[in-house]
C-alpha cells in the first residue's frame, strides 16, 4: 500500500537518545516527515524490569500507531528492541525497524579480540545479547557494562547542562577492570543516548579505541523499507511528542531544533 506522503517515520525512545539515530536517518532521507518520541515519563527504561518495559512500549506504541498512523516505526532504543521488538511486532501491522547492540561489526573491527560493550542495565542481561555474542563473536572476548549514569549525562548534556567528566572515566575504568580489559580496542555503544556522548567517552577510554554503534545500519534499513515512496514534510518542521510536560524541557528547544524538530507535543 502507497503510504500518504505526510505520513511520518516514528521513531521511539525513553529520551533524547533516539536523536543519535534520527541524526542519520536525516541524513539519508532528508524529505521524510518525522515523529520523535520521547517517552519521558518512562525515562529510563534501563533500570526497569523486562515486564515494566515490555508492557510500557507496546501500549504506547499500539496508542500511537493508532492515532499517528506512521509508515514505519523505529524502536531505536536498545533496551526496548532487546526487550519488545518481537512482541510488538506481533501486533502492529506497520513495518518496525530495531535496534540490536553492533556486536556484528565490532567483532570484525576488533584486531585485539577483545570488545567492550556499554548499555543499560537491562540490555546487559538479555539473552538477545547472548545469541548476538555467541552468533558473531564466537572466539573473541566481549566485556559488558551496564552505565545508567551516562543515560543521564546525555540527558544533561543536550538541556546544555555541565556533566561531570568523571562519569565518562568510571564507565571506562569498569570495562578496563575486566580480565582483558586492557586489550579493549573496540567499544560497541549499546544505548542510544551513548553515541551523543562519544567524544566524551573517546577522551575516556583514550587512543587506540574505535566505537561502533547500530545507527548506521538502522537509517540504511528505514531507507530499504521505504524506499520509492513520497516524502511531505510539514513547512512548520517534524513533531517531538513528549510523554511527561515537564517545563524544565524548554531546555531541550536548541538540541531538538538541530534535529528539525520545531514543534512539541504532549501525549
Ligand atoms: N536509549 C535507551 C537505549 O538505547 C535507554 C535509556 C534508558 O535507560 O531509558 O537502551
Amino acid at each position: 500500500m502507497t503510504p500518504n506522503p505526510a505520513a511520518p517515520l516514528l521513531l521511539f525512545d525513553s529520551g533524547v537518545g533516539g536523536l543519535s539515530v534520527l541524526g542519520k536517518v536525516r541524513a539519508l532521507l532528508p524529505q521524510a516527515p518525522v515523529m520523535y518520541v520521547s517517552d519521558n515519563a518512562g525515562l529510563p527504561y534501563g533500570t526497569k524490569t523486562e515486564a515494566q518495559i515490555a508492557a510500557r512500549v507496546s501500549g504506547l506504541l499500539g496508542r500511537l500507531t493508532e492515532r499517528f498512523r506512521p509508515r514505519l516505526v523505529c524502536i531505536a532504543c536498545n533496551t526496548a528492541s532487546t526487550i519488545a521488538l518481537a512482541s510488538v511486532r506481533e501486533v502492529l501491522e506497520v513495518p518496525i525497524v530495531g535496534t540490536v547492540p553492533a556486536i556484528k561489526p565490532a567483532a570484525a573491527m576488533t584486531q585485539t579480540g577483545v570488545i567492550g560493550l556499554l548499555g543499560t542495565e537491562a540490555t546487559i542481561r538479555q539473552g538477545y545479547v547472548d545469541r548476538l555474542e555467541a552468533e558473531f563473536a564466537a572466539g573473541k572476548r566481549l566485556l559488558r557494562h551496564g552505565a545508567p549514569e551516562l543515560v543521564a549525562a546525555a540527558e544533561a548534556k543536550l538541556r546544555g547542562q555541565p556533566v561531570d567528566a568523571a562519569v565518562f572515566a568510571r564507565a571506562a575504568a569498569a570495562l578496563r577492570a575486566m580480565p582483558d580489559g586492557e586489550r579493549i580496542d573496540t567499544v560497541v555503544l549499546a544505548c542510544t543516548h551513548f553515541p551523543l556522548l562519544e567524544a566524551e567517552l573517546a577522551q575516556a577510554f583514550g587512543p587506540g579505541v574505535r566505537f561502533v554503534d547500530g545507527s548506521d545500519g538502522i537509517a540504511r534499513r528505514i531507507a530499504f523499507l521505504t524506499a520509492g515512496q513520497a516524502w511531505e514534510r510539514s513547512p512548520q518542521g517534524d513533531l517531538a511528542l513528549f510523554t511527561n510536560d515537564d517545563p524544565a524541557d524548554a531546555l531541550l528547544g536548541p538540541a531538538l531544533a538541530r534535529y528539525g524538530l520545531t514543534q512539541r507535543l504532549v501525549f
